[in-house]
């Protein structure tokens, strides 16, 4: 079943139509006056600005192709639903260099006048069944508070940086890119910054694809927030061969002590030289002392073309949230990094990655994932582990050593800690360097 022919998920209907709310899809490309009470409910919900027709047109542009589901209480006759959630398809980049089929989850809000009445709870666990039973097995998003997602199953999969560097101190010290950097208007950076980060996406594990609202509100529009697009600058950067491989969008202000500090909104490079090429630019910018950048990776190679690696800040913070829906759709589609078997018993409280599961890798990394029903083959690493701890170890952010150092992980084999961490392992950290 496709996504968009998803129906209702009767379980959270019924349990919210006890308290006299009705969990409806909503048909935002045929109903303006849906669209815009979607509209106006998701800004406030984030303390966004009022949001006008601007954004109910961008809305239905970008994002009509969802899944937008609403909760309405019967008791009022309001046009405006009092909880909102968006979800999509999208390939979800894992280490290899492949992708896994996962559900975007977006738009979470309830409002503050109907909160904590389970209402989230029933929204999340409608799209995580409705997820399952259109065979996605993965489910992703980026969560304002780090506290409320857990209980669901979802972890955080993959750490992103927020890095500041200090450029009187740092100089460049990595290598000469081949290629030059130039200016491009906001049209360019649209069209081929875009088409950039879909190259780019696939070199690191944890990224998602992008549609038109997730670019736009990455570099100059957003609905409810304030005009992005007077102040932004942008560059392009083309290989010696006048390929474009990169782009970078940045707007400079005043900082601290009145120097300046150059703001990097996004950079995405195809290719090692424009990475280089890119950085070089903007950490060599004239007058500006300090050069930051978010969403970063937490293992990023600019961090090593500096001269003086103590000029660069780095604050690391949780940022992708994954649920594994189904074990062996998700583990078969990453590549490992030690061949052999492992056998998994993953505890799931929501069971839908309750069971034992054996994973079989050959030479190459490929894995041959089943479910198994009998006992352990007297070859395999052994261990037990939440799906949680399935979760942050599945692209890569975090080993499994740590997991099982912290308690969480129970070998029952000899080396099988080590046969997870080595085989789990991802030669490129995971980032995610948008919000969705
Ligand atoms: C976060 C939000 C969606 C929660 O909605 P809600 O309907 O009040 O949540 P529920 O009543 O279903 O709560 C389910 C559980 O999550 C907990 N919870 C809800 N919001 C939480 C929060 N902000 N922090 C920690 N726990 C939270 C509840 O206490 C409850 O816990 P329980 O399992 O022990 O019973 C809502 O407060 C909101 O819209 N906030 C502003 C927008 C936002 O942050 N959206 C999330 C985007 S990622």
């Amino acid at each position: 079943m496709d996504f968009t022919d998803a129906p209702i998920d009767t379980t959270a209907a019924a349990n919210l139509a006890e308290q006299k709310l009705s969990l409806e899809l909503l048909d935002i490309a045929n109903d303006h006056d849906t669209a815009v009470g979607f509209e106006a409910v998701v800004n406030r919900g984030f303390y966004g600005e009022r949001s006008d027709e601007k954004d109910v047109e961008f809305t239905l542009r970008t994002t009509a192709y969802r899944r937008t589901t609403g909760v309405w209480d019967a008791t009022e006759s309001d046009v405006e639903p009092v909880a909102t959630i968006g979800t999509w398809e999208t390939p979800l980049s894992v280490p290899g260099g492949g992708t896994v089929p996962t559900w975007a989850i977006s738009a979470v809000t309830v409002a503050p006048t109907h909160r904590r009445r389970g209402i989230a709870r029933n929204l999340i666990q409608s799209e995580l069944r409705t997820a399952a039973a259109c065979d996605v097995p993965v489910a992703a998003l980026t969560a304002s508070e780090a506290t409320i997602y857990g209980r669901f199953g979802f972890a955080p999969a993959a750490r992103v940086a927020k890095i500041t560097v200090d450029t009187t101190r740092g100089k460049w010290a990595g290598p000469t890119a081949r290629g030059r950097v130039r200016f491009i208007e906001l049209d360019e950076l649209h069209t081929s910054g875009r088409d950039i980060f879909e190259r780019a996406r696939l070199r690191n594990p944890g990224e998602i694809a992008l549609d038109d609202a997730l670019w736009s509100g990455t570099i100059d529009y957003q609905p409810g927030k304030a005009d992005k697009a007077k102040d932004l600058r942008a560059v392009q950067y083309t290989d010696a061969a006048g390929t474009p491989q990169g782009i970078a969008a940045y707007r400079v202000k005043d900082g601290t002590d009145g120097k300046l500090t150059a703001t990097i909104v996004h950079l995405a490079a195809a290719t090692d030289d424009a990475y280089a090429g890119l950085w070089r630019y903007l950490l060599e910018l004239d007058l500006v002392r300090f050069v930051e950048a978010d969403l970063r990776s937490t293992d990023e190679p600019m961090l090593w073309q500096l001269s003086d690696v103590r000029a660069a800040k780095v604050a690391p913070y949780d940022h992708l949230w994954l649920r594994i829906l189904d074990p062996v759709a998700a583990l078969e589609a990453r590549t490992y990094s030690r061949a052999g078997s492992i056998v998994l018993d993953l505890v799931d409280p929501l069971e839908f990655a309750q069971g034992r599961f054996l994973l079989e890798i050959d030479a190459a990394g490929t894995a041959s994932v089943s479910r198994l029903e009998g006992d352990v083959p007297a070859d395999a690493a052994h261990a037990t582990l939440s799906e949680r701890d399935l979760t942050l170890i599945y692209v890569g952010g975090t080993s499994a050593l740590a997991l099982h150092r912290a308690g969480r992980i129970a070998a029952h084999t000899d080396g099988a800690i080590e046969m997870l961490s080595a085989a789990f392992h991802s030669p490129v950290a995971p980032r995610l360097s948008i919000w969705f």
